[in-house]
């Protein structure tokens, strides 16, 4: 017997720091440069989170490597329920991506919910000699070997759009990796590169300003946000199997308590209905989940499908990956 004394006294040395949890901030990882989209979304969540969980959430930007830095950091922090991680479709892209990662993507965290999904549009430097996707596609056309691609880095969200834009139309660009797309947007806003496939979360601003050029959203359907409701879809544009939408969900290190996991996903699931979240998300066409993805359980069942539906995806454009 005397063998489980340890056991049954570590669990109740923690049971206090459990009843008690949150009692201090809680650090929310963004995997990208502060002001970019993923940025925009935590900042938002991180304010809707913070009265249903009782604690201030801190933003830690960690950028680089496609957003698996930042993922990697929270996957080897101590499972307490500080630290968390708010990612999105570039975890799924990453595992297919990279042949070997510092983390296992469906073991090394515990699946919080999942918080919403964000259009992506194609965007330009406003002197581009091209007002609409089919002018943009000639001057592709036209300067094949010259044209520059921004995005997050391998495996991030606007690199998976700009390889299956590629594909999609056949022509190899020179793409140009940023720690997030909001320094990715300085240099499109400089002239310094031609194209980016990002967010609306990111570009709906600059698209309503006219500071960059907008040709399509990678939707099935248009958007109705007044800014990008004009924008043709991909499909209506002539490019086929080029849809893309941003899932994004909350995540903690793998041995997080389950009752802190409970308490988290509750209290996502509160902030999820907040009226100024809805507001302030939706003006930048993102779509707030509520669906079964709210659980963790089927959260993780969305990624993991989601990482088997890229593989071939992005086998498939596998020339174009960097
Ligand atoms: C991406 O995956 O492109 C990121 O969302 C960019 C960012 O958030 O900075």
């Amino acid at each position: 017997m005397r063998r489980s004394l340890p056991l049954a006294a570590g669990l109740l040395a923690c049971l206090p720091a459990l009843a008690d949890y949150p009692d201090k901030p809680v650090t929310l990882v963004v995997p990208f440069a502060a002001g970019g989209p993923t940025d925009k979304v935590a900042r938002d969540l991180a304010e809707a989170l913070r009265k249903p969980l009782g604690a201030t959430l801190i933003i830690e930007n960690i950028g680089g490597v496609g957003g698996t830095l930042g993922a990697n950091r929270v996957a080897k922090a101590a499972p307490d329920g500080y630290t968390l991680l708010l990612h999105h479709i570039g975890l799924a892209s990453a595992t297919a991506l990279y042949r070997t990662l510092p983390y296992k993507t469906l073991e090394d965290f515990e699946y919080l919910g999942m918080v919403n999904e964000v259009p992506m549009t194609l965007v330009g430097r406003a002197s581009l000699p091209a007002n609409t996707y089919a002018e943009l596609a000639r001057w592709l056309d036209a300067n094949k070997g010259k044209i520059n691609l921004a995005h997050a880095g391998t495996g991030s969200a606007s690199h998976l759009c700009g390889l299956l834009f590629q594909a999609a139309i056949k022509i190899d660009m020179t793409t140009v990796p940023y720690k997030g797309t909001a320094p990715a947007m300085n240099d499109l806003l400089g002239g310094q590169v031609d194209i980016m496939c990002d967010q609306t979360t990111n570009t709906t601003g600059q698209i309503e300003s006219g500071k960059v050029k907008a040709y399509v959203v990678t939707t099935t359907k248009r958007l109705a946000a007044p800014a990008l409701a004009k924008l043709p879809t991909a499909e209506e544009a002539g490019l086929k199997g080029f849809n893309v939408s941003v899932w994004h969900g909350l995540y903690a290190p793998r041995g997080t308590p389950k009752a802190v996991v409970d308490k988290i996903n509750a209290a996502l699931r509160v902030a999820l209905t907040d009226a100024d979240f809805h507001k302030r998300q939706e003006a930048l066409g993102a779509v707030i989940i509520n669906d079964a993805r709210l659980a963790p359980a089927e959260h993780k069942k969305f990624v993991e499908a989601e990482i088997n539906k890229l593989g071939p995806v992005i086998k498939a454009a596998g020339q174009y990956a960097d």
